[in-house]
């Protein structure tokens, strides 16, 4: 190999020199290798926040710089009745993050989904009026943004608000209020915390028609002055789709607007789907049929290798693009964490993420990312 590369004109000391940064950077932690790019964030859950689950924090604390909370913050855990908030567990994850200088995110204030239904009635059980539902949205954005203010960094302001055709979604938030419940929610956000992030977050924003949707919501937000920082690309993936081109659109359209994407609960299924058509609508539910649960012992060599290349194909396209991506946050810290193991089908075996069930780190999934640099 030496001798090789001496033929081609590089010197041995060179090789070698080249041989220990790759070294190097192969030990170095995730947060510090892609440190000069974007955030490495991960998606946190409750024990993991308040310490329950020690080995995963010490992963967390040492591997990555930015956490979001998987469930914690949602409506239905913080704001469960009309006048109780709850916040000792987003409290929790909040400490954590400050404790360990991370970028924390708050997830999420606007949401169709784990938000309970009083939120959208009066207290005979009837539809709120527009102007009353803008009152219960104003009171939940102002409490909660202004207890983390100067703590929590971006908020998902609104989540999941488009269909896959680029039509908005028929939520109450939608049906109730019209397409400005969206305007609204960022502007109280903001008024709470002028210099917090706001984000627009989605699912399969790599579809053309579902991204016209996102980019004309950006332009009015924008020609409006309303502060929006970023849009997140959730991406749910699997090991064949979407292609990296579609990826790679995403990021360039947004570019093209003055908008960072970020990349907010990445993972990859590497199991057969049912249905070909990848949806992270959380009320999508199969029933189980072993068929489509492959790997309950162990996950063969070769489809590792592929979730190896796979996710190293989509880092080339974050890599390339850091100047205007700045975060990418994994769903999930451990195979045993992740929510693809009932989603869309209860009771499967996924494999999805950088670390195993043991806490193990997948080092050949790892290093082929660290690779990308
Ligand atoms: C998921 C959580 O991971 C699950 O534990 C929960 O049961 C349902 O929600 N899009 C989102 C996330 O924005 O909040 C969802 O998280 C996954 C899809």
């Amino acid at each position: 190999m030496v001798l090789a590369l001496c033929a081609f004109g590089i010197s041995v000391t060179a090789y070698s020199q080249e041989r220990a940064a790759m070294q190097k950077v192969k030990a170095a932690p995730l947060k510090d290798v892609f440190g000069d790019k974007f955030y490495m964030g991960v998606a946190i859950n409750r024990n993991q926040a308040n310490g329950t689950d020690k080995k995963a924090q010490a992963i967390l604390s040492s591997q990555f710089n930015s956490i979001s909370p998987e469930n914690d913050m949602k409506w239905e855990k913080i704001h469960p009745a009309k006048n109780t908030y709850d916040f000792k567990h987003a409290d929790a994850y909040v400490d954590f993050g400050i404790k360990n200088k991370m970028f924390v995110i708050g997830h999420t204030l606007i949401w169709h989904s784990q938000t309970p239904d009083w939120v959208f009635e009066d207290s005979n059980g009837k539809p709120l009026s527009r102007e009353a539902l803008l009152t219960v949205m104003k009171d939940h954005i102002t409490t909660v943004v202004t207890r983390y203010k100067g703590k929590i960094s971006g908020w998902d302001v609104v989540n999941e608000a488009f269909n896959e055709d680029g039509t908005f979604r028929q939520s109450k938030w939608f049906t109730i209020i019209g397409e400005d419940f969206i305007e609204k929610a960022f502007e109280y956000a903001h008024a709470a915390d002028p210099k917090a992030e706001l984000y627009y977050n989605d699912y399969n924003v790599y579809k053309t028609a579902k991204r016209a949707g996102i980019l004309k919501l950006v332009q009015k937000l924008k020609a409006a002055n309303i502060a929006i920082t970023a849009v997140g690309e959730q991406g749910h993936y699997n090991l064949s789709n979407p292609p990296v081109s579609e990826v790679e659109s995403v990021i360039t359209d947004f570019a093209a607007l003055n908008i960072i994407t970020n990349f907010t609960e990445l993972d990859i299924s590497v199991l057969p789907d049912k249905d070909a058509n990848l949806t992270a609508d959380v009320s999508t539910k199969e029933t189980y049929n072993a068929k489509y649960n492959p790997y309950t012992k162990s996950l063969p060599d070769a489809v590792l290798k592929s979730l190896a290349k796979r996710y190293a194909d989509l880092f080339k396209v974050f890599v390339k693009h850091s100047d205007t991506v700045s975060r990418i946050t994994f769903w999930g810290l451990t195979d045993g964490d992740s929510w693809l193991n009932d989603f869309p089908m209860p009771g499967r075996t996924n494999y999805p993420l950088l670390y195993d069930r043991k806490y193990n780190e997948k080092t050949e999934v790892i290093n082929f990312i660290k690779s990308t640099l």
